[in-house]
């Protein structure tokens, strides 16, 4: 489940147009931009980092589809600010396949025929890895904590829950997460 992350705050007032030097490691990449310090995080991955697997969907923290883990959590990077990841690490649904080898999830989520529109889909193999990585097996519970928070329009959820778990059954624990 994305955090929704308290801590990091919502978005800045869109009157505050004074530029920030962002820095942040994103994907194991140290990138520095110059950004409005309005910017969300996930307006500077798509919009200044051309890293547009992350999509953007409701922008209200509803729908887990911008999902990224910040410093190995996951969060909703349409409410965290660009400047609020100063120095942090990053990591997006690009970095989860090595090369042309998919990640398990991604691989176990196509055999499942778990995406349609694929719009929640980077979103959903976030959130899911960092809940493998926490409960290599989870509890139902666990299982419902970690993905209450990522909504699909247009499976259903039964193919979703199926990929996870055979991701997480035959990945040696746990999983691997970049
Ligand atoms: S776009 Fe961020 S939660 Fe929906
Ligand atoms: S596959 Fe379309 S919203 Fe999930």
């Amino acid at each position: 489940m994305p955090e929704n992350v308290s801590e990091h705050g919502g978005a800045a007032s869109p009157a505050d147009d004074s530029i920030w030097h962002w820095r942040c490691k994103v994907n194991g990449q140290i990138i520095e931009r110059d950004l409005p310090a309005s910017t969300t995080l996930l307006h500077a991955l798509r919009d200044h980092c051309s890293l547009t697997g992350t999509k953007g969907a409701c922008e209200e923290g509803e729908c887990g589809s911008c999902t990224v883990l910040l410093d190995g959590a996951p969060v909703n990077s349409c409410l965290v600010l660009a400047a609020q990841t100063q120095d942090c690490q990053v990591t997006t649904i690009e970095a989860m396949a090595s090369g042309r080898k998919l990640h398990i999830l991604q691989d176990k989520f196509l055999a499942a025929g778990a995406a349609q529109c694929g719009y929640c889909t980077p979103g959903l193999i976030m959130a899911a890895a960092a809940l493998l990585k926490q409960h290599p097996d989870p509890t139902p519970d666990e299982f419902l904590q970690g993905m209450e928070g990522n909504i699909c329009r247009c499976t259903g959820y039964k193919a979703i829950s199926e990929a996870i778990r055979q991701a997480a059954q035959e990945w040696p624990t746990p999983p691997e997460v970049p």
